[in-house]
């Protein structure tokens, strides 16, 4: 089964509370973290996400794209995370492990994510015991880009290692998904979608959600 989780990045942050109830019908709530170092944007932060859980039962998927996340990780459990995801390319492996470490004694879901340029093997020594990979579909830090087509490729491999090393982790894919790309991601082996403009840019919102699951 197809899950679709809406991007709050293409929200009113006015009304985020109004919102996130518009996309209550979907099966994550996909919180953007950026901290205008390790991605040139800025959004939210630890205290957003605690507001968060407080007005919806959601299940959230916060996508952490900081520098040295490590530091991070309590604060985002605290806050009501479900799943927290990390990218590989923000700090040395051996701190990646301790992130993933760390998740696992705050009891969040573990997920590491990767930008366009990493090769899908990088999640070989992690695999075993992550709950997500949140493949990249456009170079992180902003909504509304075009889906890039050569990342397909990673999400075959991608797919292909979770099905040898750890059939129970899903593969997530963000950017520049919309009904049109979705069927390509969901053959080459996603099964968890983000997005952003394609939900919150739709006139029916629950309707964009069930065209995402196809
Ligand atoms: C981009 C974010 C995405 C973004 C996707 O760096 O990680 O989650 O909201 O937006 P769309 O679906 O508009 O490409
Ligand atoms: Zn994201």
């Amino acid at each position: 089964m197809i899950k679709v989780a809406p991007s709050i990045l293409s929200a009113d942050f006015v009304n985020l509370e109004r919102d996130i109830q518009k996309v209550s019908s979907a099966d994550y709530l996909h919180v953007d973290v950026m901290d205008g170092c390790f991605v040139p944007n800025i959004t939210i932060g630890v205290p957003v996400v605690q507001s968060i859980r407080r007005c919806t039962g959601m299940f959230l998927d916060v996508h952490l794209m900081i520098d040295k996340p490590l530091r991070y990780i309590e604060d985002f459990a605290g806050a009501g995370a479900d799943l927290l995801s990390i990218h590989l390319e923000a700090d040395h492996p051996s701190r990646i492990a301790q992130a993933l470490a760390e998740m696992g004694r705050c009891g969040v879901k573990k997920a590491v994510a990767l930008r366009p340029i990493t090769s899908a093997s990088a999640i070989l020594p992690y695999i075993e015991q992550l709950d997500l990979v949140l493949v990249m579909t456009v170079e992180p830090g902003f909504g509304g880009q075009a889906f890039l087509e050569s990342q397909l490729e990673t999400v075959r491999q991608v797919r292909a290692m979770i099905e040898k090393y750890n059939p129970a982790c899903e593969l997530e894919v963000d950017g520049g998904i919309s009904p049109k790309t979705a069927p390509a991601v969901t053959a080459a082996g996603a099964n968890v979608l983000v997005a952003g403009s394609a939900i919150y840019g739709a006139e029916d919102i629950p309707g964009a959600i069930r065209a995402l699951r196809g």
